[in-house]
């Protein structure tokens, strides 16, 4: 090459080196904004006198699934795109809305087939963070169903006030997330925690894997003897008795819940699934796949396949929608409570008793909301 090359493309590198060097520059880290947005008197007086808080609870957005993977502050706020440190307010006042489906296409997409987005048409704006909330948005996998409930449907509606038509309706919003109904073109799985009945509380994954000796990566070695994969129903009780030795009494609570997809917004009126039998019976599809889920401290979870026929298992507390014998009996149940009514008061009673733990979770769960 002749000299006049090695000039040329020198002089290329540099100026391609030195637009690199100023965008990596001008990129707003979120310690900038936290300079003002971490004072928690930082708050506006809007039009009507009202006052805005403009804190935010960086400890909390640490971890948020958000930070976690990397979105920063200008990520979601896309307008700012460089603060001017002569102004008062080294930004505009008035930002953009922030359109969360810049990112979530898909999941913007499918919400446009909903009920609540529909509702625009008669003027009611229901937003994304509406039911996600924005700064501190968790991952869901590890959510129980009273979580994911409380979260996003009953923040906005009274069930009890509906769902006349379906008997022990308590017992099926505690074990079956709203959305498996209501968004019924949705996948769903059954999903096992462990529930401790001496703390009369699920125990966390840290909990059992500690009382297990093991970690994330070692559960499936110390579980799954066979190493095919799937827990057994052998397994599974192998692992309640090895608890035991621990001192650790409980069983496994088994929840009807929804696969994280897209058309989990699809949640129309008139819509949703109503048929016992969908459920109620030996062969149903809506209890083909279960899994444990051991959370993380990041709020993200690992899921373990478990042998189907563990519903029918002793260690499995209060599942007897499934298996052979046991979903005859609910039938039973079912029937003379849909045909006579007569044992709504026995019954009613026995099912208090036993969704107690999460009729109590579930009231605090409010109590948090409507503080
Ligand atoms: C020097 C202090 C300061 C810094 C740095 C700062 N802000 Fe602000 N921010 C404010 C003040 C003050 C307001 C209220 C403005 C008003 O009077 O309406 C505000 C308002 C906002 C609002 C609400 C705007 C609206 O349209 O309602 C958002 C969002 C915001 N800031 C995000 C950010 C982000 C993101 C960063 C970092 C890139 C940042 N801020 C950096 C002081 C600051
Ligand atoms: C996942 C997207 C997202 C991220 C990341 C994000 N914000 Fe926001 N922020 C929003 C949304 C949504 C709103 C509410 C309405 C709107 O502006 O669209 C909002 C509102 C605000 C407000 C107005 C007050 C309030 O709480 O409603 C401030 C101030 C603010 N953000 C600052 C920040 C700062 C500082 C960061 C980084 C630490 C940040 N935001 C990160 C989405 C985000
Ligand atoms: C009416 C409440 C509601 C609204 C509004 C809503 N979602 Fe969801 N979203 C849900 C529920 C319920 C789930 C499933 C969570 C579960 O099963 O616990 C979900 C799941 C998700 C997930 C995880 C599943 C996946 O597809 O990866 C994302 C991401 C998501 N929503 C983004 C959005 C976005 C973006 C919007 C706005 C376009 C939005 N959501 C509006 C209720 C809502
Ligand atoms: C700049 C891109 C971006 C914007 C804007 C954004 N998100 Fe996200 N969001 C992500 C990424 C990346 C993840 C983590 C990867 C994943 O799970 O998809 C995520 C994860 C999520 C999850 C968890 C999904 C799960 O599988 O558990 C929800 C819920 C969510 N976002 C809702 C929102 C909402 C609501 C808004 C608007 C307020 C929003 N996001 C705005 C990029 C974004
Ligand atoms: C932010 C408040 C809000 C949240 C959260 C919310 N909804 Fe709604 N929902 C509404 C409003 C408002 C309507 C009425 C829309 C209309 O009139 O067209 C509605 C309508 C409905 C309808 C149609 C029946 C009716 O009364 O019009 C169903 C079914 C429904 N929601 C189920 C759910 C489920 C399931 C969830 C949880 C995934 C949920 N909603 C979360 C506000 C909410
Ligand atoms: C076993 C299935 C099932 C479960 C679980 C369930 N629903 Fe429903 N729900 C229905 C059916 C079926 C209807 C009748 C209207 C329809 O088909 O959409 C209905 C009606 C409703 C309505 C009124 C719709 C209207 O047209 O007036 C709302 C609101 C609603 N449900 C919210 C919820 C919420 C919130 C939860 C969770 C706490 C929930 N549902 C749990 C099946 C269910
Ligand atoms: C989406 C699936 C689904 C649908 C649809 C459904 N159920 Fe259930 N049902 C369940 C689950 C899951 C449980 C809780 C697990 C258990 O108790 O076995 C349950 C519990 C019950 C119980 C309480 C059993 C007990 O021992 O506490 C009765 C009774 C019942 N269902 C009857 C019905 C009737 C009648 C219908 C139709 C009107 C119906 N279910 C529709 C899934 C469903």
């Amino acid at each position: 090459m002749k000299l006049k090359t090695y000039y040329l493309v020198g002089v290329f590198i540099i100026l391609i080196s030195s637009c690199l060097l100023s965008t990596y520059a001008f990129a707003t880290e979120n310690d900038e904004c936290m300079e003002c947005h971490s004072d928690d008197s930082l708050e506006r007086t809007e039009s009507e006198g009202m006052k805005e808080d403009l804190f935010i609870d960086y400890n909390k957005f640490k971890y948020s699934v958000h930070n976690v993977n990397g979105i920063t502050c200008v990520d979601c706020h896309s307008d700012i795109e460089e603060l001017n440190w002569d102004n008062d307010v080294p930004h505009e006042t008035s930002l953009a809305m922030v359109k969360c489906e810049e990112c979530h296409e898909e999941e913007g997409e499918a919400y446009l087939d909903s009920v609540h987005k529909k509702a625009g048409g008669k003027g009611i704006t229901i937003p994304c963070y509406a039911c996600h909330g924005y700064h501190f948005v968790s991952h869901l996998t590890s959510d129980s169903v009273f979580e994911r409930e409380n979260k996003f449907c009953l923040r906005c509606h009274n069930p009890d006030s509906f769902h006349d038509w379906l008997p022990q309706k308590q017992t099926h919003f505690a074990f079956v997330e709203c959305a498996v109904c209501h968004a019924p073109d949705s996948p769903r799985y059954i999903s096992l925690r462990f529930y401790d009945l001496i703390s009369n509380k699920f125990l966390g994954a840290e909990n059992l894997l500690a009382a297990l000796e093991t970690d994330y990566d070692g559960f499936m070695d110390k579980v799954d003897k066979d190493q095919d994969g799937i827990i057994s129903l052998q397994e599974l009780e192998d692992m309640v008795l090895l608890l035991r030795q621990k001192d650790i009494r409980g069983t496994f609570h088994g929840e009807l819940v929804l696969e994280l997809v897209p058309s989990v917004h699809h949640v129309n009126r008139g819509g949703a699934n109503r048929e016992c039998e969908q459920c109620h019976n030996p062969e149903s599809p809506f209890f083909e796949e279960v899994y444990i889920s051991l959370n993380r401290e990041d709020g993200t979870g690992d899921r373990h396949r478990v042998e189907r026929r563990v519903l029918e298992s002793y260690y499995v507390n209060h599942f007897y929608a499934i298996g052979g014998t046991r979903v005859r009996n609910l039938d039973k149940i079912g029937l003379v409570l849909i045909v006579g009514g007569l044992s709504v008061v026995t019954g009613h009673l026995l099912v208090r008793i036993a969704t107690a733990p999460v009729r109590r979770k579930r009231k605090q769960k409010k109590d948090e909301f409507s503080i």
